[in-house]
């Protein structure tokens, strides 16, 4: 069971996406526990006040670190209460990278982790002096808030928990599974707006089928990303169909077989 506890100014933010598809399923079948907390039912003013102009001037508010530290302190008692751990996760743009790897180590995690969302202009420095948390940037840019960076970290680890996902072969096959893009895919019909399916795929011969997913999963990465493939000990397979993908060179990067007549989008 993963658990989250996410401090948030926002709390509808995360339940409108708690609420659906893969995520509602895994905390209905009890793999998922998502709590959210309100930090202005931490404040003790008649105006639950939750931030503050900056000391020094300057546009924005920051948010003040007093709710935040009843909040966490509130959490550590009754995790102390069962015997539990936290870990205190802080999204922000100036942290360590998340990454698929990062998502695993969450996956495994035992303890109940904390997702602190920031808003404003930012967080009373003094979260971060006395609490410590662990900083995780989602990516090279500013959001408005950590919600969404935190519905990421939940989204992103929760799906690599065995159970969550119903057909666990999807996730060994899956983009950086093991440092490689996906494979395209295709579904019913087999022609769309004049476009068809890749013959392969009709073929019905599986190790044929294996070895184009293969290729092209080496295409992309090769292509898209070529950082991945970097300092990777390639298999004798995958070399050979590297060295394929090199040699056809960009003009087989299209999949699509056009049709005869067939009209583009
Ligand atoms: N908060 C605002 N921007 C963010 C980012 N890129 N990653 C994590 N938290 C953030």
């Amino acid at each position: 069971m993963l658990r989250f506890d996410v401090l948030t100014l926002f709390p509808d933010m995360m339940s409108a996406v708690m609420g659906h598809s893969i995520l509602k399923r895994a905390r209905d079948k009890g793999l998922l526990e998502v709590r959210v907390h309100n930090l202005r039912d931490y404040t003790d003013d008649r105006h639950q006040t939750v931030d503050d102009v900056p000391y020094g001037g300057g546009a924005g508010m920051v948010m003040k670190a007093e709710p935040i530290f009843r909040a966490v302190e509130a959490l550590e008692r009754e995790a102390f209460a069962q015997g539990e751990r936290l870990r205190l996760l802080f999204p922000t743009p100036q942290g360590r990278p998340f990454t698929h790897e990062y998502a695993q180590q969450l996956a495994t995690e035992r303890c109940r982790m904390v997702i602190l969302c920031g808003h404003y202009e930012g967080v009373d420095e003094r979260v971060r002096l006395a609490l410590s948390p662990e900083e995780i940037s989602i990516g090279d840019y500013v959001l408005t808030g950590g919600e969404l960076p935190a519905l990421v970290l939940i989204d992103a680890t929760s799906r690599l928990v065995p159970g969550i996902l119903g057909d666990p072969q999807s996730l060994k096959e899956e983009s950086f599974a093991d440092s490689l893009l996906e494979y395209p895919h295709y579904t019913r019909p087999a022609s769309v707006r004049g476009l068809g399916v890749p013959d392969v795929l009709l073929s019905g011969n599986h190790e044929a089928i294996r070895l184009w997913r293969r290729k092209q999963a080496l295409r992309n990465t090769y292509f898209r990303r070529p950082d991945l493939l970097k300092n990777r000990i390639l298999t004798v397979e995958d070399q050979r169909l590297l060295d394929e993908v090199i040699r056809e060179g960009v003009v087989a990067t299209s999949t699509h077989n056009r049709e005869e007549g067939g009209r583009r989008l």
